[in-house]
């Protein structure tokens, strides 16, 4: 990794972290697809209610859309290097021998380097082509008409936004009536809790009255709740779902701490790239203290949420 070093950190592209971080946000990704209903992985239990339980039963799309040959169309919003997108066009491939044609599938960013990254996957990629458009777009203000799409996922996307409840609201105005949107939070975030850990063993570090996320209400089932009540969504559905990260060893892990160290410490101003090389040497020392110089885990919490559009 060529800007992982103490002086060029901060500089590194949003793809340079994000390579070989990708089995992070798979698994999310995965269960969210299996809760919006567009894959079925299991047979359904009937006895297994979500943590909030919705008033009616799980979304389940697979059922009442793309009938009659009608195009079916998804967004991956936030898509980063497709984690979503890839599980779903594996599955319809090779698990439910899905005729891809019948899906659409928009992948959105804002970030150009991630971007790049989807059009190479895009062509190499099985299945990519001809189903799957990139864009590059804004969560909180999408060009996009209302009423266009039957599904959209977020997986780990609106915390991170300027204004999350105004790219919420985005995602439901351009759901059509009866779409199904799917996103994830954080409920615990192992990283984020290690990180507090390596931060707090530093002599001094800077104030910051506003801590940035992943935090606050968007890891809370109730608030999102009423949340997606106020926004009038349906058959809400919040499901805790714990999940572990591993690496090889403890300075692989620190690295794949990279876009969270980032967030954490934006607003350290010119101490940022310092203290925060310091950050990635204390998870490494907690890391190795805790677990051992050999292969070492993280184990976080995400909440899965669903909901239909009336
Ligand atoms: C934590 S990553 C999650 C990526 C991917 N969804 C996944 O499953 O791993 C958040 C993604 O949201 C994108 N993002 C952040 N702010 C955005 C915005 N305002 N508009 C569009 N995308 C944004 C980032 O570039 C990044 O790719």
């Amino acid at each position: 990794m060529s800007k992982w070093n103490p002086q060029e950190w901060l500089e590194a592209s949003s793809l340079e972290y994000y390579l070989g971080t990708e089995e992070v946000t798979k698994p999310a990704g995965l269960k969210l697809l299996e809760q919006s209903g567009i894959i079925s992985i299991q047979p359904k239990l009937s006895s297994h209610s979500g943590l909030i339980p919705s008033s009616s039963s799980t979304p389940s799309v697979t059922s009442d859309k793309g009938h009659d040959g009608e195009i079916i169309k998804v967004f991956d919003e936030g898509a980063g290097l497709g984690q979503v997108t890839s599980q779903l066009i594996e599955h319809l491939l090779k698990i439910s021998n899905k005729p891809l044609d019948r899906y659409q599938i928009l992948l959105g960013d804002h970030d150009d380097s991630l971007l790049s990254e989807l059009e190479k996957r895009q062509q190499t990629f099985e299945g990519w082509s001809n189903v799957t458009e990139i864009e590059k777009l804004d969560g909180v203000a999408l060009h996009k008409p209302d009423n266009t799409f039957d599904y959209l996922f977020g997986n780990f996307l609106y915390f991170l936004l300027s204004d999350p409840i105004k790219g919420l609201e985005e995602s439901i105005r351009v759901l059509k009536p009866n779409g199904v949107l799917g996103f994830s939070t954080w409920a615990y975030s192992g990283p984020f809790h290690l990180l507090q850990h390596a931060i707090a063993l530093l002599p001094n570090y800077p104030f910051n009255p506003n801590p940035p996320p992943p935090g606050g209400n968007w890891m809370h089932p109730q608030w999102l709740k009423q949340t997606l009540e106020s926004k009038g969504m349906k058959d809400i559905k919040i499901e805790p779902y714990e999940f572990t990260q591993t690496a090889e060893s403890a300075a692989e892990m620190s690295r794949k701490m990279h876009h969270v160290v980032k967030i954490v410490t934006s607003k350290w101003g010119s101490e940022q790239r310092e203290l925060g090389w310091k950050v990635f040497e204390k998870i490494e020392d907690l890391l190795i203290r805790e677990q051992g110089k050999g292969p070492v885990k993280i184990t976080s919490v995400a909440l899965i949420v669903t909901a239909r559009k009336p």
